[in-house]
Parts: C-alpha cells; structure tokens; sequence
C-alpha cells in the first residue's frame, strides 16, 4: 500500500478515536443525525422538492468509472496549485450560509480546519463570522462566497468586496444559481422560518440534543454576522433576518459581473454554472474560474448533475477559465472522478457540516484529513501520483448527455 494510505495505527489519540468513530461521509452523516436538532439537520440534509436533485448528484458521480492501474509504486502528491497558491489538495470548503445552525460556531471551527488542512475555504455572506474574523485565522485559505444587494448601485455588494481586499481575502465566488428563494419543503414542515418561533417540538429536540446545546453555549446563537452592520442600530437576529429577506438577491447579471471585474483584481469565480451558454458569457464577462455546481440539489429540482454538464463546459471553455466542481462530493474518489471530467478543485458543502455535528469544533480537521487521504489512495489507484496527471487516467462516464472517456 502507497505510505500516504491511512490506518487508524498511524493515528493518535483524539485522531484515530475520530477515525474509528467516523471512518467516512455516511459515518459522519448518520453521527450527525442523532447530535443535533432535527430541524438544523433536515435545514443542511434537505434539498429543493423531494429531494431529487440529492440522488441527481450521486448518480452522476457514480456514473464515472477510473480503470486502475498498477506497477509504480511511488507516493501520490496531493497539492496543487489554486489560483496561484498552493494547497495540500485540489479540495475545499463550499460556502454554507446559517452554518452555525446544524453546529454552533461553525465558521471558525472550518476556518480552522482550513488553516490546519491547508484547503481554501469560501465563507458564505450569510457566515456565521466576519470574512475579517474567518481571514484573520485562514490567512490565505479565505476565499469570499458572494450575494447581491442591489439597493443604492450594489453598495452593500462592493463594501463586502472592498471589506474582502482589506482582509486579505483572494478570491470572490459570486453565486449565480439561487434568483429566488428556493423551496425548501422540510424547512417549511419545521417552521425553520424568519421570525423563528419554537414550538414544542423544536424545544424538545434541542432540550434531547446536548452536544449542540452544549456548543450554543460556547458559541452564542447563530447570526449573520457579515450583515449587522448595514442595519441600523444593535439589530436583533431577527431583523438583521429581515433585512437579508428582503434585500438580498442569489444572483448577477453578466453586466453585474464585469463590474465586479473592474473593482477586484483577485481571483474571480461564478457559482452555480451549469449550461456551457452562461459558461461562455462568464469567460465574456472576465471571470478567471467556473464553479459547476447546482447548490448541492437545493436551488432546481429538474437541474442535471454538475458531474454531467462539467465535460460539455470543459470541452466549450477549452482552458479560457480554471473549473471547480460541487454537489454531491463525499470522498477523495469523487474528488477523482471530477478531476478526470475536468476539474481542477472540488468544494464539499454538506461534508465538512456533518463533521462538526458529529464529532464537535474539531470535527472539520477530521473529515479534512479524512478526505484528503481518501484522494492519495484514489490517485494511487487510479495511475496519478500528481494532482495534474488526473486528467489523464482512463475512465468511462456514461452520462445521459453522451458517453465521454474510454
Ligand atoms: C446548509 C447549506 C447552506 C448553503 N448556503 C449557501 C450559500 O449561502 N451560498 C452559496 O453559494 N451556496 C450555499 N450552499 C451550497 C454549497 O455552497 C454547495 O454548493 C453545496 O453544498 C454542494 O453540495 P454538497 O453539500 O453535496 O457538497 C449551501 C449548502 C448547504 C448544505
């Protein structure tokens, strides 16, 4: 076996209790679901409608298939170089707003996470700290997932930009894909609604969740805390709420977009493309990266897995951006398989949440490890022993858009 393999003797302590208690995604997830509330893990598990879009993106990652290949016996290297910055690997932390819901804290628990696992990290607007606060520990792992608020020319917008080059932030992920407030039906079931009132049920299931209480009480409450201050005064939770209701938009237009260009020389990227059309007008609009996503099955539940569009945009742009990939990403092979379809990093939303409920503030670290181990076996298996010679291995995707690979 490659010596970058992982077995739970190799770890210490605290790492090798983790590994046994949580060995994978599916571990990590089933934890998650007994520690916490239930209406914080059906706000992070659920998707759009029924829940399609979740199968959606699994099927689609399931559907490539890597040829192994053997006799070399050299150690796969899992770093590589992001947008001029190199990482221990081409995998890292998708934004999640209200993330402090399913764990208190969470933002800078992933921070953390970030710095020591050396991934980038793409905080949400909607974090639960400050970019300043997640900055000041991610130094160099803090990229800025971004939203729009279009009142007064977008002045909320280029603030938080102007507020991101001050930190020290390197690259802005401005999100496409959520126009509307998508429905989320479990939310609605849960009243997980703005102003959230508890009911006897959610009283119960946090008075029978003592991990996450335990957390709230380290933590204080969630908040948004990027927000509070365009809203006058010393808002409430619920207002600065409001104010996120009714002021923010999940989407730019391309014109949007080049402006964005012109006030930030950083690196630039788009979240949520899926047709190779709105691929070819971001490269127009002057993005450096492409993020190929459908928001992890929460915005469209007729939207196709990213897994499917990702060889139509990669054969369109043809090297004129840098491509990243989400939705559905669990384990260090499917960091694989979207590397071998075009990639050149993968972002895990739900993952790196799941870790947190499971296995507490250090979870993130966890599951960073996890994943990035999972990837050297996987490169080891599959004939890579760099990030760069992924594209390479033979494999074979059998999409309901063509059959592309072997
Ligand atoms: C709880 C939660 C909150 C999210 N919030 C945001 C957000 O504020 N902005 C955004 O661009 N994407 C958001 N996303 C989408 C993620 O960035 C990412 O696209 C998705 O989680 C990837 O799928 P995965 O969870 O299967 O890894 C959110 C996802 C989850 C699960």
């Amino acid at each position: 076996m490659a010596k970058s393999a992982w077995g739970p003797g190799s770890r210490s302590g605290q790492a090798a209790r983790m590994t046994y208690a949580a060995p994978t995604y599916e571990f990590l997830e089933a934890r998650a679901r007994k520690r916490v509330p239930k209406f914080a893990f059906d706000f992070v598990q659920g998707g759009t409608g029924a829940d399609y879009g979740l199968d959606v993106n699994r099927r689609g990652l399931d559907a490539v298939e890597i040829v192994p290949r053997y006799g070399d016996l050299r150690r796969a290297d899992t770093s590589a170089e992001i947008f001029g910055r190199r990482y221990a690997a081409p995998i890292g932390i998708a934004p999640t707003g209200m993330d402090a819901l399913i764990w208190p804290g969470a933002s800078m628990a992933l921070a953390r996470a970030a710095r020591s696992g050396n991934l980038p990290y793409i905080t949400g607007t909607l974090a639960n700290s400050t970019l300043e606060e997640v900055a000041s520990v991610a130094a160099g792992n803090t990229w800025l997932q971004l939203y729009g608020f279009p009142r007064d020319g977008h002045k909320v917008t280029f603030d938080l930009i102007a507020r991101a080059k001050a930190a020290g932030v390197t690259a802005i992920v401005a999100t496409l894909d959520a126009p509307v407030r998508a429905k989320r039906p479990r939310d609605l079931h849960n009243r997980l609604v703005v102003p959230f009132r508890p009911t006897p049920r959610t009283v119960y299931e946090v008075a029978t969740s003592p991990a996450w209480v335990g957390a709230l009480l380290r933590h204080g409450s969630p908040k948004f805390a990027n927000i509070e201050r365009y809203v006058e005064g010393r808002p409430s939770l619920d207002q600065v709420a409001g104010f996120v209701q009714k002021e923010l938009v999940g989407s730019f237009s391309w014109e949007e977009i080049a402006r964005m260009r012109r006030a930030w020389d950083g690196a630039l990227i788009v979240k949520g493309v899926l047709h190779p059309d709105d691929a070819e007008a971001a490269v127009q609009a002057g993005v450096d990266g492409i993020l190929v996503s459908n928001h992890g099955g929460r915005q469209s539940e007729a939207a196709p897995s990213p897994a499917d569009m990702l060889p139509l945009i990669r054969d369109r742009i043809d090297g004129r951006a840098h491509l990243l990939f989400d939705s559905g990403v669990r384990s260090g092979l499917d960091a694989v398989r979207a590397l071998a379809l075009g990639a050149e990093a993968v972002f895990c939303g739900r993952a790196f949440l799941y870790a947190l409920a499971a296995l507490g503030d250090s979870g993130g670290e966890h599951f960073a490890e996890l994943i990035r181990e999972e990837f050297a076996v996987a490169m080891a298996q599959s004939g890579a022993w760099n990030v760069t010679d992924i594209p390479n291995v033979t494999y074979r995707h059998r999409s309901p858009f063509g059959v592309s690979g072997v």
